[in-house]
């Protein structure tokens, strides 16, 4: 499998190429050539082996990564090494729940990694491609992080101690919640730098998007193909787990976790898309108008890692139904020019969107926890407000993504009115505080972040490779 670009202008190129170049060089995003459309008697294959979690990642990296890149020993290997501490034995978990309105569902929980947020599954296993590659190359190679919350300490996680990968991750300074700012700041590994910028989530995107193309540097931010790539494996395993149509509801911020869901449904999975965002609703808009409208003012709610008003992906998603002329003209040129047969293609490539005002937010996590004595996160609240009042669910059993531990946002939790003493909501926060931190540096309104982040980008490549 080859890699090209959304916007069309480079030649076809590895996926070892686009692990290590964050966006492309004509600045869009890689996607494979073709997505493959898996034969009716694969998924029944499938379904009958009963194949676990890291069998099906397996599966699904491999329609995409040819052997010549990654054989299947080292394949197998990297899977293993990448999800051995996560610390549930099946790595997801299952919980039936009921809505407020009493609706049934599946709860999957997947944030049973190391930092107990989704993003743990795709960056595990995006780390040992990285280690992997790199040791092959004999380079070293800085990762570029901007982070809404959550990425950053996934990404350190998976990389930490790594020899010839550094790792540098920009967060937007107070706008996170205090366990996701003590675990950034609890890796002392030397192969990893943190900065806090004054400044919200999409404001960081801006210096990290100027330092592309850069040699031997990347990202593993959702711009990253290998993030989207491992992401679809969810929708598979919960699909083949069914073995019947299912519903997902889906919590959606800078569109990766959706556009990953989408490329399930174009290998032949048969699950149906609903997708919620918070008040920052650019991607709502997006497939309720087929309007590619970024930007504007982000508002800060309790389902923070969804603040986003640059959903990058959506570019990936135009290309998915168009091609990289029109992809390129859209987001480059002329984003009021978009066919109707366009916006309807990508209207229908989800069943619905929702966006969730904050005070839902709140009151969906109370009365959840109140049916259920279960607690659920502020962002897995946007999707279970949505299923709770959407009248479009069409399979007979729904899934709902779980993007997070609640574990990762008492404070949040709290402000809904639910006592902290009732589900230990302070457990994570007391564990993390009773280890050894760094202190962050901070990049200040009205310096140049830009020149900040490659003077450190410098310093590490100039670094020998025997350090
Ligand atoms: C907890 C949580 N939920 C949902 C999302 C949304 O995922 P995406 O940005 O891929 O749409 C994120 C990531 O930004 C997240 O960290």
């Amino acid at each position: 499998m080859k890699y090209v670009s959304t916007r069309g202008g480079i030649s076809p190129t590895s996926y070892e190429e686009t692990l290590f170049s964050g966006y492309a060089p004509d600045g869009g995003l890689y996607m494979p050539e073709t997505i493959p459309k898996l034969a009716d008697l694969t998924i029944e294959q499938w379904k009958l082996a009963k194949l676990s979690y890291p069998q099906v990642v397996e599966k699904i990296v491999r329609l995409f990564v040819t052997e010549e890149e990654i054989t299947d020993q080292e394949l197998t290997d990297a899977v293993e090494r990448a999800y051995e501490k996560f610390n549930a034995a099946e790595k997801v978990g299952f919980k039936d729940l009921k809505s407020p309105n009493g609706k049934s569902f599946v709860l999957a929980q997947l944030y049973h990694g190391r930092t107990v947020s989704f993003k743990d599954y795709a960056l595990s296993l995006a780390g040992q491609f990285i280690d992997h590659f790199s040791k092959k190359r004999k380079t070293r190679t800085v990762i570029l992080v901007g982070t809404s919350g959550d990425t950053g300490s996934a990404a350190m996680d998976a990389v930490k101690g790594l020899r010839l990968v550094d790792i540098v991750v920009l967060y937007p300074k107070g706008k996170i919640s205090q366990v996701q700012e003590l675990q950034m700041t609890s890796y002392l590994d030397k192969n990893i730098h943190v900065y806090a910028v004054e400044g919200s989530s999409d404001d960081l995107d801006v210096p990290i998007k100027e330092c592309f193309p850069q040699h031997n540097v990347t990202s593993i931010n959702s711009i990253s193909w290998t993030r989207v790539m491992i992401q679809i494996a969810h929708y598979v395993y919960f699909y083949l787990r069914e073995g019947n149509e299912i519903d997902v509801f889906v919590p959606t911020g800078a569109a990766g976790n959706i556009t990953a869901g989408i490329i399930a449904r174009l290998l032949g999975i048969p699950i149906n898309l609903f997708c919620a965002t918070n008040v920052n609703d650019n991607v709502e808009i997006f497939f309720n108008s087929g309007v590619y409208e970024m930007g504007g003012v982000v508002e800060e709610t309790p389902a923070n890692a969804m603040d986003i008003r640059y959903p990058y992906n959506v570019e990936r998603i135009f290309y998915l139904f168009t091609d990289a002329e029109t992809t390129l003209n859209i987001v480059t040129k002329d984003k009021s020019h978009i066919s109707a047969a366009t916006k309807s293609k990508i209207s229908n490539s989800v069943r619905g969107t929702f966006k969730a005002e904050t005070s839902l937010i709140y009151d969906t996590l109370k009365h959840t926890w109140e049916l259920n004595h279960f607690m659920i996160c502020p962002h897995t609240a946007t999707a279970v407000a949505y299923y709770d009042r959407c009248s479009s669910s069409v399979a007979k059993t729904v899934y709902i993504i779980a993007t997070a531990s609640p574990l990762k946002f008492p404070e949040s939790i709290e402000k809904a009115g639910i006592s902290s003493n009732l589900w230990n909501a302070y457990e994570l926060r007391d564990q993390l505080q009773s280890t050894p931190k760094i202190i962050p540096e901070v990049m200040r309104k009205g310096t140049d972040w830009r020149q900040t982040l490659q003077a450190k980008i410098d310093e590490i490549l100039n670094r020998s490779l025997q350090e």
